[in-house]
């Protein structure tokens, strides 16, 4: 039976750790529990959303609405053949979990996106990302449930419309579809992708390249710059990277050679933390909120801050970073 809990505390339920109180707040595993949901007349008419490991999301205020958590934990070989293995995993799977359990059984493709918080309902609407690899490379398909018409359905990878952190689930199913299962396609024959940053002479170090080498590296070079948010409150990047068009990113180059910038879809990418770290704002603190100071794009709480000063703190950086450097920062977690 599905049940309704109302004003629930959401400040254990997000990684900031910023208070807040949602009006309805449920679990659900399956998609018979989200029919028994929606059929309920306390949820008729209401906004929902739904947390994952509230790790990508800043709460300003109460939620007014409906706050969905997943919490089916299945996760199973579904296919193989050949070099190929399908792993179903539910949505309310803690996404590092998901990984381990690749990376112990040799199945190679997530093990670059080791260490990231959060869920695998998650995975696939902000296509997660790290260290050169996607979660859009390994996704077959995302089974969803549409709670206006009371029905799932099975979305094909090339259905989903991924690009950078961003899918189909950001725009045209924003607020119509919720994820019940992901399933992944890896590899028992893995091809390594090494080419991020310090990665290959960390996996040398390690002693050469093999899922659980790579998993090994990526979460030591992760520890070092990101933030634990059990110990300092905090979302990973608060914002994009933007992609900016060539000749903006010439006029840049020509009075900041230093700068990186990467070719990507649209134009080139430009590192939104390297544009706060030179506007200044790395390590900063204000008051109860602050710039981290190893990774200028990851905002922190230090400790009792509401989300509206995380708020009012990325307001003044992308302010200062359009007036330095002409570029428009994006967000890239969710503010409710
Ligand atoms: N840089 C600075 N100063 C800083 C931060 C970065 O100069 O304070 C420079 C770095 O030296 C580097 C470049 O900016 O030349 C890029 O930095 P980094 O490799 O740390 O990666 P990022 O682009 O800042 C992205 C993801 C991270 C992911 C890393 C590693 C986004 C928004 N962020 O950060 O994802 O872990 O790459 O792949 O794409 C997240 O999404 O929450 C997240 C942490």
């Amino acid at each position: 039976m599905a049940e309704i809990v109302r004003d629930k505390a959401l400040e254990a339920l997000n990684t900031f750790g910023v208070p807040a109180f949602a009006r309805y707040y449920a679990v659900f595993a399956d998609r018979r529990q989200l029919d028994e949901l929606f059929s309920m007349p306390e949820t008729e008419g209401l906004p929902w959303y739904v947390l994952g490991g509230g790790s990508n999301v800043l709460f300003t205020g109460d939620y007014e609405g409906l706050m969905l958590q997943p919490v089916g934990k299945r996760m199973e070989a579904v296919e193989e053949s050949g070099e190929t293995v399908s792993v179903r995993a539910e949505a309310g799977v803690v996404w590092d979990d998901f990984v381990r359990f690749c990376v112990e059984r040799g199945y190679g493709g997530v093990e670059n996106l080791s260490g990231i918080p959060g869920s695998v309902g998650a995975a696939p609407v902000q296509n997660v990302g790290a260290y050169g690899a996607e979660a859009k490379d390994v996704i077959r398909e995302v089974e969803i449930y549409l709670p206006q018409e009371r029905t799932v359905r099975m979305l094909r990878r090339e259905e989903c419309a991924f690009g950078y952190r961003d899918s189909v689930f950001k725009r045209e199913l924003k607020g119509r579809a919720i994820v019940l299962s992901v399933t992944f396609e890896l590899s028992r024959m893995p091809v390594f992708r090494l080419g991020y940053g310090d990665l290959v002479q960390e996996v040398e170090r390690l002693g050469g390249a093999s899922p659980e080498n790579v998993r090994r590296a990526v979460i030591s070079i992760r520890n070092a710059k990101l933030p634990d948010p059990a110990v300092l409150g905090n979302s990973g990047s608060f914002f994009k990277n933007p992609v900016v068009a060539p000749e903006a990113a010439e006029r840049l180059k020509a009075r900041y050679p230093e700068m990186p910038s990467y070719p990507a879809p649209g134009g080139v990418k430009l590192a939104a933390g390297w544009l706060i770290d030179r506007a200044g704002w790395k390590g900063r603190r204000e008051g109860r909120v602050g710039v981290h100071d190893r990774q200028a794009l990851v905002l922190v709480n230090h400790g009792g801050a509401a989300g509206s000063e995380v708020l009012e703190l990325a307001r003044r950086i992308v302010a200062d970073v359009a007036e330095k450097f002409g570029v428009e920062l994006e967000l890239e977690v969710n503010v409710l």
